[in-house]
């Protein structure tokens, strides 16, 4: 169990609480004045994780606000956009998604693209922290919601066919300009022309080397635009979508939300036992397709070339969710965690980086090519407990306390100076904040 003094811990909790009230919108919170003003999917989901220990009314509202817009196909779209933000406050915006040219969108406008599985653990957390019946009454309300979700990745993401999500761009795994997806973005067209004609919004308020190149806008929008012309709609994906991966990170998330799919099922009296089933599924393919015994990791798969990618990041950590993981695997990703590429330890941890500190590409300032995320410890941290390894686990816990008291809740951190980069007043760091400091108790 990590300590942390009392008058520490009451001064940060105070500014997690603060950032949280500043980023409220009165029905979901922005991750970001200045870079993301609108609602984004998985931020929704760690901020209520965090809302759950001090407003757990808002907790309820963040997910009910987001799933509110889910398509209806069951996707959950990345971004809902704010009616009331200014046409430029975020590219790309409305009007480039266009989300009502698909037939299944939903009347507001959204991204077209999903985002990490997060909403069913959260929906757990939040539930757990006050299992009232008014919350149970909640709970039962977003289960379907949460199961269409899941089925719509299972089944119609599962452009490979042996049973995983495909992610169609970067951005639905959350680790935009992960060096993961290197040799699948180098074969994208980088189409300068149609970059020419749109102006991002994130350079003008975060220094340009925290952030990705243009280069990898211009990809970013080519596979916007390639999503688009189909309307969103994934049947036929495998024969002229540019990009196509399966991310370990995300497919783990995926089976995790099953096993909180099941605890939720428990409560609101449906059945758990098909939750758990596809849990397990889940786990043994991610085991058949994504795991190298070779390197004691596990890879994403590119699916237009068949090959699985070798970089290490620290997405390959994400399966350590699992609490079917075989022991081999679960050893081998300790080992990976607790190695010098990812310096998780009990005594003196480094903060965990987003790709292999060793590598001769590790970038510690830009964006998810080095720099360390509050959320991403989080997931391995709980991993690593339910694993049973809790020193690991606080020592973790206490690398990330470390980092947002010397910095504040910044979006992300310089792994060696362990200085505050992209944008200051970050929701999830401050959610995230919360809840480890909760455990410190
Ligand atoms: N993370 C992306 C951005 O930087 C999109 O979700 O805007």
């Amino acid at each position: 169990m990590t300590s942390v003094d009392g008058s520490r811990r009451r001064r940060l909790w105070q500014l997690a609480v603060e950032t949280l009230d500043a980023n409220w919108e009165g029905d979901h919170t922005v991750p970001s004045r200045t870079l993301y003003p609108h609602q984004w999917s998985w931020d929704s989901a760690f901020i209520a994780i965090g809302l759950a220990h001090v407003a757990p009314e808002r907790a309820w509202r963040e997910l009910e606000t987001l799933f509110a817009a889910q398509w209806r196909d069951g996707r959950v779209p990345h971004i809902v956009f704010n009616p009331r933000v200014r046409v430029g406050g975020y590219f790309p915006g409305p009007q480039f998604w266009d989300s009502a040219v698909s037939p299944v969108a939903p009347p507001q406008a959204t991204s077209g693209i999903v985002q990490p599985p997060v909403h069913a653990i959260a929906a757990w957390h939040v539930y757990r922290r006050d299992p009232s019946p008014a919350a149970g009454r909640r709970l039962a309300a977003l289960y379907p919601k949460l199961v269409a979700a899941q089925h719509y990745l299972r089944h119609d993401r599962d452009v490979g066919g042996a049973g995983l999500v495909c992610l169609v761009h970067p951005w639905e795994a959350g680790l935009d300009n992960s060096p993961a997806w290197d040799a699948p973005m180098a074969a994208v067209p980088a189409d300068p022309e149609l970059m020419r004609r749109h102006r991002r919004h994130d350079t003008r308020v975060a220094a340009a080397e925290q952030r990705p190149t243009d280069v990898d806008y211009a990809r970013y929008i080519v596979l916007v635009d390639s999503y688009r012309q189909r309307r969103y709609l994934d049947a036929g994906l495998a024969a002229d979508h540019p990009f196509l991966v399966e991310c370990p990170l995300f497919n783990a998330l995926t089976a995790a939300a099953e096993y909180a799919l099941a605890d939720i099922a428990e409560v609101v009296g449906a059945d758990p036992a098909a939750h758990r089933e596809a849990g397990a599924r889940l786990t043994e393919v991610l085991g058949e397709r994504l795991w190298d015994p070779r390197s004691g990791t596990f890879h994403v798969r590119d699916l237009r070339t068949d090959v699985l990618l070798p970089s290490r990041t620290v997405l390959g950590l994400g399966p350590l969710l699992l609490p079917g993981l075989p022991p081999g695997q679960v050893e081998a990703l300790v080992a990976e965690a607790t190695s010098d590429r990812f310096g998780v330890a009990e005594v003196m941890p480094r903060p965990l980086p987003s790709y292999d500190r060793s590598a001769a590409d590790f970038d510690p300032v830009r964006y998810w090519r080095g720099p360390s995320w509050i959320n991403i410890g989080w997931l391995v941290r709980e991993g690593l407990l339910r694993h049973g390894r809790p020193a690991l686990a606080a020592g973790l816990a206490e690398s990330m306390i470390d980092l947002v008291d010397r910095a504040g809740c910044h979006e992300y951190f310089e792994p060696n100076t362990g200085a505050g980069l992209g944008s200051p007043a970050f929701s999830w760091s401050a959610a995230l904040l919360l809840d480890v400091l909760a455990a410190t108790e």
